[in-house]
């Protein structure tokens, strides 16, 4: 009987601890949830994925006007916390850098567990880590792009050819689609020195068109990542179908692997491949970048470039276009300044960029007024952040809203024109500095593509103008141009931009 009443206490203990727990845990919420950022009024179970409407960036800017520049909202059971200046973001990406470092990892990427190799959505572990130096030093460095730009320099012949011969032929050119297979065949030659797609749209066609289909899947509105809960059922299938889209990149990218260590192998006994293409540089077992990938982080290092590195690069050199078409004068401003400094018997080349200051203004502004990535890639925190008296919870969602900032009248004088010329006397760069302009983000997570994005989306907008005039189809004045934006994976021109060319040089 004694024995049997000591068990009845120590049970009776154990309750009153788990009782205790569960108390404090529902305490310790309430208090957090008292304490999160200003935001809108939350609907049971969906929080606020109403009131994200069709244009998701306009909506939350708007809102962070009414809740102010760190607000929090509940999508389905998602925290989120939107940034909209400056300053907070400095604290964000700067000073709290590595409380933010980590991802909300999207549900569709999930199914070959592609997730656990990628660069763009591991933690910021010692892996991850491993992929940023192999990038920053030996892939894209100064050297490494210096090294391979005769390869992009005439795959950037190729453009002006294609584009020539719609010029004589007096037919309009798709520009983001002209754009996006230049894009394409850059960063293939500078990777692995092979063409993976072709202006004409039948051929070489495959890579292009799965590129594309990821990226409309990953750029849809998903309940499974509003509802962690309900990932097994992948009720709208993107899960499946960007599965089946992740393979036939893998098939592709494995036969490229195959072929390439086939030629290593016949090199055997050569030192390092240095002067090779960057597949080279990560294959060669004596290079000095001292990191061996697997085959299938290979892969991964691969989808993530194309993923990430195509449609902002393509989508930049769209949206200036369409802005130099929108107004003549400055496109006129931008070919005088080349005919100016580099003259009419040869094309512009990467080492003309940093003299041609007002090009470089062009991009610039571009890039404040269209960020092709307007909530940077969503950063996860790691741990909980205490911020101007709010709590930020381990595990929310950050969205840095670079494109309010970007168009903020506190910050930018008549911040809605298209105006270059704001930057000519200025020093704000896009490189992680300046915190009003961060379209490639900032700090440990920033983008790895700059260096060779800065130089594609310089040289393709320099050409196109350079080599010719344009002007809208169907006699549609520029003022009459649409630039209405559509937000999927990345924000783009809502219609494609047509223009027909005629020869300048
Ligand atoms: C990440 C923008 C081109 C590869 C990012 C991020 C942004 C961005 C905003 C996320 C930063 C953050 O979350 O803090 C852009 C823009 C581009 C461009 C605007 C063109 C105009 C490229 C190119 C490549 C590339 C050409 C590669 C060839 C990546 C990768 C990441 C990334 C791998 C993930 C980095 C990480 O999570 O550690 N980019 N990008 N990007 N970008 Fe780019």
């Amino acid at each position: 009987f004694r024995f049997e009443r000591k068990k009845m206490d120590n049970l009776n203990l154990f309750m009153l601890i788990v009782l205790s727990c569960i108390f404090f845990k529902l305490v310790i919420n309430s208090v957090a949830k008292r304490n999160l950022p200003p935001g809108p009024y939350r609907l049971p179970i969906i929080g606020n994925l109403l009131q994200l409407g069709k244009k998701p960036h306009e909506s939350l800017t708007h809102l962070g006007k009414v809740h102010g520049p760190l607000m929090s909202l509940k999508l389905g059971s998602l925290t989120t916390v939107v940034i909209s200046s400056p300053a907070i973001a400095k604290e964000v990406l700067q000073k709290h850098d590595q409380s933010f470092s980590s991802r909300t990892v999207l549900d569709a990427i999930t199914i070959h567990d592609d997730h656990k190799y990628s660069m763009i959505w591991l933690p910021a572990s010692p892996q991850w880590r491993a992929l940023r130096k192999l990038t920053n030093s030996h892939i894209f460095s100064t050297q490494k792009l210096d090294s391979n730009q005769n390869s992009r320099q005439q795959k950037l012949d190729e453009l002006v050819s294609y584009v020539g011969r719609n010029a004589s032929s007096g037919s309009a050119v798709d520009i983001g689609q002209v754009a996006f297979t230049t894009v394409l065949n850059l960063m293939s030659n500078s990777l692995f020195s092979i063409d993976l797609a072709d202006y004409n749209s039948n051929s070489g066609s495959t890579f292009k068109n799965t590129i594309r289909a990821i990226m409309w899947e990953a750029g849809k509105p998903n309940v499974s990542d509003y509802f962690p809960v309900l990932r097994f059922l992948d009720l709208q299938g993107i899960r499946r179908r960007t599965g089946k889209y992740i393979r036939i990149l893998d098939d592709i990218f494995n036969q490229i692997i195959d072929q390439k260590l086939l030629v290593l192998q016949s090199r055997e006994g050569n030192s390092s491949m240095s002067g090779g293409d960057m597949l080279d540089v990560i294959l060669d077992p004596c290079h000095e970048n001292g990191i061996q990938l697997q085959r299938h982080e290979i892969n991964a290092l691969l989808k993530d470039f194309f993923v990430a590195g195509t449609d902002t690069s393509s989508s930049t050199v769209e949206w200036a276009m369409a802005e130099l078409l929108h107004n003549p004068f400055k496109m006129t401003k931008a070919q005088q300044e080349i005919s100016t400094i580099i003259g009419k018997d040869r094309l512009i080349k990467e080492r003309d960029i940093i003299r041609l200051p007002y090009l470089q203004a062009i991009v610039k502004e571009t890039l404040r007024l269209h960020p092709p990535a307007p909530f940077l890639v969503p950063h996860k925190a790691v741990v909980d952040v205490k911020m101007h008296n709010f709590l930020v919870p381990k595990d929310a969602q950050i969205l840095v809203n670079v494109s309010a900032m970007g168009r903020d009248p506190a910050i930018w004088t008549d911040p809605i024109s298209f105006n270059p010329e704001r930057f000519l006397d200025s020093k704000v760069d896009y490189r992680g500095q300046d915190f009003e302009l961060i379209p490639f983000g900032s700090g440990r997570r920033s983008c790895p593509g700059l260096p060779l994005a800065h130089r594609m989306v310089h040289l393709i907008v320099g050409l196109l103008i350079q080599s010719f005039d344009w002007k809208l189809e169907n006699g549609m004045r520029p003022e009459d141009l649409s630039m209405e934006e559509e937000l999927g994976f990345t924000l783009t021109k809502a219609t494609g931009l047509r223009a027909i060319p005629t020869n300048r040089l």
